[in-house]
């Protein structure tokens, strides 16, 4: 079934009405801050948008809208993806005893953020947030006053090495002790296949035995091909282009990792704890949605370096 098939747009009691055309308090929105372009859609921003955030702009609202249309289920997808990340991080500082995070393509600050999670398990866990939007970097300043075990980073994943040199992150990392890496949702957006995968190997292969990876992927789903082409045509014209690639290409992602709980496996079945419950800490989406994004094109997974 697509994905276009698989519900009307609001049919979910949870989504309030699309937004369509521009209203004139659209118009009358201002940057946030010099240097911010808010006449593109910006990823982060789009993403904020599903995730019921604040901030998002017209054009992105506007972009959000179209993907809406052609994948009706893209908002709750979004708060699976989520669910997944906030699962994982928990996971990883409750029961893997990972103190070091790298979150790279942390998006807009939302509700239960990386370092929340991982802070209320030990506050000295160390968390560092890496974006290439530079609002992220303007809303970093309130959530560094609060937490100085984090840190916020503007970087470019497309350039590892020098990110693995910044100064601010090689303060917090102690690159001898694990660390957990945070992959979520990001590494579509670099468009070619074998940059993405020279990209995450250099990460990985900076990382000591004993780390983990946490990444979430777009997949390219032949049976839905006509869907995904007009999802990639809608991001084409953001401030980033996005490739969904095969199951065996996100696999790689993984090599020399062995997998934890169930595996590279599909957003709606992909569990590190057995079977799926809801947590009173992680509401952001209940499991009973979950029947749902069955079949949407997203593959998660956690695995542990081993060398
Ligand atoms: C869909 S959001 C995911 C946010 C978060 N990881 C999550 O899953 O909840 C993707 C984020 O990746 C960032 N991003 C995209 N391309 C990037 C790049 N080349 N370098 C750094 N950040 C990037 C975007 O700005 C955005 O904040």
């Amino acid at each position: 079934m697509s994905q276009r098939d698989s519900g009307l747009p609001g049919s979910d009691p949870n989504e309030g009405p699309l937004p369509s055309m521009r209203t004139m308090s659209d118009f009358a929105e201002q940057p946030p801050a010099p240097g911010i372009d808010i006449t593109k859609p910006h990823v982060a921003r789009i993403y904020d948008y599903f995730l019921g955030g604040k901030h998002n702009y017209a054009a992105d609202r506007e972009a959000a809208a179209q993907l809406l249309q052609v994948m009706p289920t893209v908002r709750t997808a979004a708060r699976v993806n989520r669910r997944f990340l906030i699962e994982a991080v928990r996971w990883l500082a409750q029961e893997a005893g990972i103190r070091q995070f790298l979150d790279i393509g942390s998006g807009l600050p939302t509700q239960q953020n990386v370092h929340e999670v991982a802070q209320a398990i030990d506050p000295n866990a160390k968390v560092v947030y890496v974006d290439n939007d530079p609002l992220v970097r303007v809303h970093a300043d309130a959530l560094l006053a609060t937490t100085p075990n984090t840190v916020v980073i503007e970087a470019d994943l497309r350039d590892p090495e020098g990110l693995l040199n910044r100064p601010e992150l090689r303060e917090r990392l102690d690159f001898t002790k694990p660390i957990a890496l945070l992959l979520v949702s990001i590494v579509h957006f670099i468009e070619d296949t074998a940059q993405a995968l020279k990209v995450v190997k250099t990460l990985r292969d900076a990382l000591p035995s004993g780390s983990y990876v946490v990444l979430s992927h777009g997949v390219h789903d032949e049976s839905i091909a006509d869907t995904l082409d007009e999802a990639v045509a809608i991001y084409r014209r953001s401030n980033t282009g996005v490739t969904p690639r095969t199951r065996d290409e996100i696999a790689r992602f993984f090599e020399g990792c062995t997998m934890i709980g169930n595996g590279l496996s599909p957003m709606a079945e992909w569990s590190i704890r057995g079977p799926l419950v809801d947590h009173e800490e992680n509401r952001i989406v209940s499991i009973n949605e979950l029947p749902e994004m069955r079949g949407f094109p997203l593959l998660c997974g956690v695995g542990r370096i081993e060398r």
